[in-house]
């Protein structure tokens, strides 16, 4: 293999970080002997801490309604032929208790930003769920919202929350999104999620539109500095009623490369083998975890509404992406070596 690749994965699991340039270099000349390596050592440093566990969340998607427009998104504001809905605090309730029973130990409320969703109905609702299921982490992931509500909703129970920075460069963060959101606010959001106390989760897409190496380099500089709790990563995928409908899908192959550095990078994290890793790749999870990553999150959502919350063509939501499915889930994740436990799944600070 190229020395000056092998030497900077040898850095890289030595020292868990490395220049913005080599960063890029080890992105840019990646090969099929350089990947292998890097998911053997991601592979080994997870062992360590985490075994052959893997940790399971339950994810509701409260809401579709959006009050952004992001190009890539298909729940975005503008796309007219999407179908909303918004789930009652009773039936986000029900899908809790369901979600119990399947041996569930973390729920993850999800929406578009939907202001219905006020700090006045979050908070007795988290307060519901954390005095029902006191064993149970309650990850949020509603988007920006001001520091103080977010101290709110940490105060009432709420344990972990997820925001993707989407990318680290500003420039690349304007050609996503639309004038009225900024990069700064971004960023504002997840600095303020961390210092309040939350198990904090950043991300990316991997082969969003105009993506470069050297943006994609920055993602993984960021990580290495902010230094998160957990991190989603997934491949691009388009929808056909966004303004990137025609955009070619990011790859499996590179999104499971990083998913290796960033394990390497930060060996306690949190890290999902995504929906979108699955829906691009029929045994997309398992390469996931086959490269580092140590968490699965089936869907909860009532059926009737899993068809809505489309955020890419081909969303899966049945199969092993399906929360009643978690047996078959298990099975595959058997047959690749590694177990799903019920468990709560907090970062392991050791
Ligand atoms: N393809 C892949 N991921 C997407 N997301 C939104 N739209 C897409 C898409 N077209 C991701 C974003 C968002 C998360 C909830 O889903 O990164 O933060």
């Amino acid at each position: 293999m190229n020395k000056q690749l092998e030497m900077l994965i040898y850095k890289l699991i030595n020292e868990q970080g490395l220049s913005l340039e080599e960063y890029e270099f080890l992105i840019k000349n990646r090969t099929i002997e350089s990947a292998r390596l890097l998911a053997e050592a991601a592979v080994k440093a997870r062992k360590k801490i985490y075994g052959n566990t893997v940790f399971i969340r339950g994810l509701i998607e409260i809401s579709n309604i959006c009050k952004n427009d992001c190009f890539y998104c298909g729940i975005r504001r503008s796309n007219y032929s999407c179908q909303r809905y918004r789930l009652t605090c009773e039936e986000i309730l029900e899908c809790c208790k369901e979600g119990y029973g399947l041996g569930f130990r973390t729920f993850v409320l999800q929406d578009g930003e939907d202001s219905y969703y006020s700090d006045e109905r979050l908070l007795p609702l988290l307060k519901d769920i954390k005095s029902l299921y006191p064993d149970c982490a309650v990850t949020l992931s509603l988007g920006e919202r001001s520091r103080e509500s977010y101290q709110k909703l940490f105060d009432a129970g709420a344990d972990r929350y997820l925001l993707r920075h989407e990318t680290a460069e500003e420039e690349h963060y304007l050609k996503l999104h639309p004038e009225n959101m900024s990069y700064v606010n971004r960023m504002r959001c997840l600095k303020d999620l961390k210092e309040i106390g939350y198990q904090t989760g950043c991300g990316f897409m991997v082969g969003s539109p105009y993506q470069t190496n050297r943006q994609l380099a920055m993602d993984l500089k960021f990580i290495e500095t902010f230094r998160p709790q957990m991190c989603g990563i997934g491949p691009f995928i388009p929808h056909r009623d966004t303004p990137f409908g025609n955009q070619p899908a990011g790859a499996v192959e590179l999104t499971c490369y990083l998913l290796s550095v960033i394990r390497l990078i930060k060996p306690n994290i949190l890290l999902p083998a995504t929906t979108a890793l699955g829906t691009l790749e029929e045994t997309g999870r398992e390469k996931g975890i086959l490269s580092g990553a140590n968490v699965v999150m089936p869907n909860l959502s009532p059926v009737s509404v899993r068809e809505k919350y489309r955020l890419y063509d081909n969303k899966v939501s049945d199969g092993a992406e399906s929360a009643q499915c978690v047996e078959e889930l298990k099975k595959r994740m058997e047959a690749i070596g590694y177990t799903i436990i019920t468990d709560r799944g907090d970062i392991n600070k050791y």
